[in-house]
């Protein structure tokens, strides 16, 4: 027996006939994770282990599981066995108690249904954003393009601050202030690194992050009062919608919500567009984009105008969209522990109480079960029946997540993305620079590409 064994005993104990690779002291199977992004660890471990796999960081136990069967009890079927507890205390100090994302239930139930985005008037909400999101896309595509023709940029950078952008328009019918997106940028950083950090609490935020954060959350106290002094109904930013719905929330509840939207949604969104336009703007995909953009010169060209509709019936730019997630899932890991008062059966095992699931969708998204050469870009490859075979939310295809606790943005994401997809090669194509490479990065619990630059060219 090693030493790992020898301290470790009565913990290996409780986890007996769930496999994994050999750990060793003091680090366990830490190592293993070093040079690579988690959910590519993760993803090997998987093959090698099948559905369920003990691994080790130091003497803490966690479990990895690859089974759809497994996705759907942890998720869905029996979720309420399990709950959230590392993100919480990482993002609580960007995000705080009063996020949906950060709750348990109970209080979890009531955030969530009295969420805008769980509101019976979100979807039409959302399909007002068309309009007025497609010019301001196209103006700073054209400003970077104008920017991007002598110098090349930063892809993920220049993304992120256009996410930000149409964010903002959506959230308050305007853009914010350099000021705003650079505390958004700095909040960020300390939740990222705080959220990376095996020792969380020595990621103490300083009196200059609560600062900040303060700046960040009266700044949205501040339009919420405007818009309360000065509604506009015909408006169609969600903090006139949510004035004239006649919001349960308190100023401040509302503010902080408001506020978190944009920690929800700017990175994921970002993450989706740089890597569909990556994968475009390679050599062996090009036919790829020129069909997209000869879709959408069709869309556009009927009356110079984008609708709702129109966008949601783009099937080659829905067929772009899926694909790039399948193969870079934007959110490819988060956690779930086990819970705290009980053991839980999973599958076979027995679980003893609070252990840590690292749920990563990476694997699946890429299983050869299901996928015919599943690394290959092939937007083609969603016809009609791998569509309704695999929505959403389904056993290989979860790039929102699965079950009650499933993204509450998504459609406002999916038509965020669309439409900024489809404003962009209006008007325009990304040139990556030769020596330009996509590394896949972490940030904010995010799969952050990094290193992505080129030119912006607009067309002829
Ligand atoms: C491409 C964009 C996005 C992706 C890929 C994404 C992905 C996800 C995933 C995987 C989860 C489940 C996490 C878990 O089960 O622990 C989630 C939850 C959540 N997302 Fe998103 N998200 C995106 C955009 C957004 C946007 C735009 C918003 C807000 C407007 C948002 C708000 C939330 C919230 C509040 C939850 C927590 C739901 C709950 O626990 O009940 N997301 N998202």
């Amino acid at each position: 027996m090693g030493l790992f064994e020898y301290i470790n005993k009565s913990k290996i104990a409780e986890f007996n006939g769930i496999s994994g690779p050999s750990p060793s002291f003091p680090l366990g199977n830490l190592l293993s994770f070093v040079g690579e992004n988690p959910w590519e660890t993760i993803a090997g471990f998987s093959i090698n282990y099948g559905e369920i796999c003990l691994v080790w960081f130091g003497s803490s136990p966690h479990l990895i599981i690859n089974s759809p069967d497994l996705f759907r009890e942890v998720l869905e079927t029996n979720w309420t066995d399990y709950y959230k507890d590392s993100p919480k205390k990482a993002l609580e100090p960007v995000i705080t108690s009063y996020s949906p994302f950060l709750a348990n239930p109970p209080a979890w139930k009531s955030m969530r249904d009295s969420d805008s985005f769980s509101s019976p008037w979100s979807p039409k909400w959302i399909s007002q954003q068309v309009l007025i999101l497609k010019e301001s896309i196209k103006l700073r595509t054209n400003g970077l393009a104008k920017f991007s023709s002598k110098k090349s940029l930063d892809l993920t950078h220049t993304i992120q601050k256009m996410s930000f952008d149409s964010f903002s328009i959506s959230v308050s019918g305007k853009i914010l202030p350099e000021s705003i997106y650079d505390i958004f940028t700095y909040m960020g950083k300390v939740g990222a690194d705080r959220l990376t950090s095996l020792f969380v609490p020595k990621y103490i935020p300083s009196v200059f992050f609560y600062w900040k954060r303060r700046k960040w959350f009266s700044y949205f106290s501040k339009l919420v009062k405007e818009v309360e002094s000065n509604p506009n109904p015909n408006s169609s930013d969600l903090i006139n919608w949510i004035f004239a719905s006649g919001s349960k929330y308190s100023d401040k509840g509302t503010a902080i919500n408001l506020a978190n939207v944009f920690y929800g949604g700017v990175y994921s969104v970002t993450s989706v567009l740089v890597t569909a336009i990556w994968l475009l703007s390679q050599i062996k995909n090009k036919h790829f984009e020129e069909k997209l953009k000869l879709e959408i010169k069709e869309t556009f060209n009927k009356d110079n105008e984008i609708t709702f509709k129109e966008i949601e019936e783009m099937s080659f730019l829905d067929k772009v969209v899926r694909e790039s997630m399948r193969i870079f899932p934007p959110v490819p890991l988060y956690l779930r522990n086990s819970s705290k008062s009980k053991v839980v059966k999973l599958g076979k095992n027995r679980i003893p109480p609070n252990t840590p699931i690292l749920i990563s969708n990476y694997a699946l998204h890429h299983s050869d079960v299901r996928w015919e050469n599943p690394l290959e870009f092939n937007p083609e490859r969603w016809t009609k029946d791998v569509i309704t075979n695999n929505p959403y939310g389904s056993d290989y295809f979860f790039p929102f997540g699965r079950g009650p606790r499933a993204c509450m943005g998504m459609s406002y994401a999916l038509i965020n993305i669309k439409l900024t997809l489809a404003s962009f090669y209006s008007i325009a194509r990304f040139e990556p620079d030769l020596k330009s490479n996509y590394v896949q990065g972490f940030f904010f619990g995010v799969m952050m590409p990094q290193t992505v630059t080129g030119k912006i060219v607009l067309d002829e």
